[in-house]
Order: structure tokens, then C-alpha cells, then sequence
């Protein structure tokens, strides 16, 4: 599998299209996604041992976690939360006011490209970010440049759609009725990072040391099928991009048997599926030692 790809800036205008488009359903979900993905940001917060006056750079921060987290975490540090999508930061612009968050900035830009100096951050975050950029070796190089020599990187990633029943149920039942290309690996998809010690290749190609990767389970909590459903169709990117291709009654079909299939994990009220996260840290070491 390579890493980097041709054809960057048709990807970062689809991803750019994409998110903004998908921001409004990511703001109407935020307390259920928050919820269902809180496990991953404790495991990567944890490993990057966050001071009061950290300098921390969340990359594809979207609705602004875990940067924001950070943010609360560091009262007398400062927050960046960068992402490709104006709209999804100006969700989290929102999310922060609401919570009087305000030791943070946003700015607009890609991960393969980052306008800041090099070792400007004590850490960095990429909370399911790595799997939607073009050039992932680009970015990483990137992400080891502005971090401080001694400064931690942290990102997450999905492990395989077998052990992520949250996206698999939806997606079996939209691909009973809709044909879909093989993932391209050099093109963005959820499940792109999946195999083991991918993510942990590219740090350490960009000269991060002390790398280590394991495994976060999370858990999909919806009050009903039908809320499942209507959360999974317009806030998951795949599933959202394999719906624009169905018509109306292919739809209602995909609904009914996703609303069946998904009762299987329905108890007390509540539809509780699993998932599983794949967390990865890594230390910039002292300059001299760098390959960036
Ligand atoms: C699944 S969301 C993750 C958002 C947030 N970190 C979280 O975990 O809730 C993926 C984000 O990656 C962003 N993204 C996609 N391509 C990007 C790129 N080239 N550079 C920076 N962000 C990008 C999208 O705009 C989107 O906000």
C-alpha cells in the first residue's frame, strides 16, 4: 500500500464538499457521537500527558474533539484545531461557546500542509482524521515538524469493518441494494488505516520514536432502529456517500432492514453496538536525530 497519492487536490476539494455537507447532521448528533467516541479521546489524552499550559494542535478537528477537551484540560496552554472544512469548525466554534471554552483558535487548512512554524506544539491530535488525507506521509511529516523535540503525536483510526458492527450493519444492508467499487487504499474511506501497524509505519518513516498502537473499544448508544438508522444514514461519510446513489424505494428498503437487523442489539430501551478504535503515540525525538 503507498501512502501518498496523486491527484491531491481533487481529493481535498471531495473531502472539503463532503464535510461541509455532512456538518450539519455532525451538529445535530454531536451528544450521541461525543458519547460513543469519549473512550478514544480519554485513551489519547491520557498518553499525551497534557500540562496546564500546553500548547496543543488538533489536526481534523471537525466539531473540535478532542482539541477542545484539551483546551479545558490546559486552562493557562492554548488550542489550534485545524480541518479542511470551514463548516465543521464552525461547529465547533459553537460547541466551545457553549461549553465557555475559549483558550482555543481555529484555522482553516489541510494536514499535508500546515501553516505553522516547525516545533510550535508540545502535542498533536488526529481523532479519525488520517484516513481522509491525500498524502498520508505528507501529513505525518507535517505533524513531526511542528511538534517540539520531547512533544507526542496521538491519532486514532478504525480497526477493520468486521470488528465494527456500528458502520457494518448499515453498509451489508445498503450493499444488498446498491453496487460499490473496492476501496481504493490510496483514496479516502473510513476503514483505509485498518491493518495493523499501518498508522505506526508512518510515524516512524518520519523519524517519530517510542511508537505504540492498541486497540479502544466504543459503543454506539441510540434510543431506537429507527434513531440508529437515521444517525448512521446522515452522519457516517460512507454510508452517507453509498445512499446519494440509491433511489427512494431502495432507500426504504435499506431502512427496513437495517431497523430489523439492529434489533439484534436493542435491550432496555436502549440499541448499544460496538465498534472498535485503534490508538496511535509517538515522541518527536531530540532535532538532531530527525529525518523530516
Ligand atoms: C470523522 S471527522 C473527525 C472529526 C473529529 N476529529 C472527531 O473525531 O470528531 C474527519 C474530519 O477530517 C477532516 N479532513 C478531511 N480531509 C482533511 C485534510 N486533508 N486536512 C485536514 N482535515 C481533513 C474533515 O473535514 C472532517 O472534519
Amino acid at each position: 500500500m503507498t501512502a501518498s497519492v496523486a491527484g491531491g487536490d481533487d481529493i481535498r476539494d471531495g473531502q472539503r464538499a463532503a464535510w461541509a455537507g455532512l456538518s450539519p447532521a455532525w451538529e445535530k448528533w454531536d451528544a450521541v457521537i461525543m458519547d460513543q467516541m469519549e473512550p478514544v479521546s480519554t485513551a489519547m489524552i491520557e498518553r499525551l500527558g497534557i500540562a496546564a499550559d500546553q500548547r496543543h494542535l488538533d489536526i481534523a478537528a471537525g466539531t473540535g474533539e478532542p482539541g477542545l477537551t484539551v483546551a479545558r484540560l490546559a486552562p493557562r496552554g492554548h488550542v489550534v484545531l485545524t480541518d479542511l472544512s470551514a463548516e465543521m469548525l464552525d461547529v465547533a466554534a459553537r460547541r466551545a461557546r457553549a461549553q465557555g471554552v475559549t483558550n482555543f483558535e481555529t484555522a482553516v487548512c489541510s494536514a499535508d500542509d500546515l501553516p505553522f512554524a516547525d516545533a510550535t506544539f508540545d502535542s498533536v491530535s488526529v481523532r479519525f482524521g488520517y484516513m481522509f488525507f491525500p498524502d498520508l506521509a505528507a501529513a505525518t511529516a507535517e505533524f513531526a515538524r511542528v511538534l517540539k523535540p520531547g512533544g507526542r503525536i496521538c491519532s486514532s483510526v478504525w480497526v477493520d469493518p468486521d470488528r465494527n458492527p456500528w458502520t457494518t450493519i448499515a453498509m451489508q444492508a445498503i450493499g444488498r441494494e446498491a453496487e460499490f467499487p473496492p476501496p481504493d487504499p490510496d483514496r479516502p474511506n473510513m476503514y483505509r488505516c485498518a491493518a495493523a501497524g499501518y498508522v505506526s509505519g508512518l510515524y516512524e518513516a518520519a523519524g517519530l520514536r517510542d511508537v505504540a498502537e492498541w486497540d479502544v473499544p466504543v459503543e454506539l448508544v441510540t434510543r431506537s432502529p429507527a434513531e440508529y438508522w437515521e444517525m448512521i444514514g446522515e452522519h457516517v461519510s460512507l454510508a452517507a456517500a453509498a445512499l446519494r446513489g440509491v433511489d427512494e424505494a431502495a432507500r426504504q428498503r435499506i431502512a427496513d432492514a437495517v431497523t430489523a437487523d439492529v434489533r439484534a442489539y436493542e435491550s432496555d430501551g436502549e440499541v448499544r453496538v460496538p465498534g472498535l478504535a485503534r490508538c496511535i503515540v509517538g515522541t518527536r525525538p531530540e532535532a538532531a536525530t530527525m529525518r523530516t
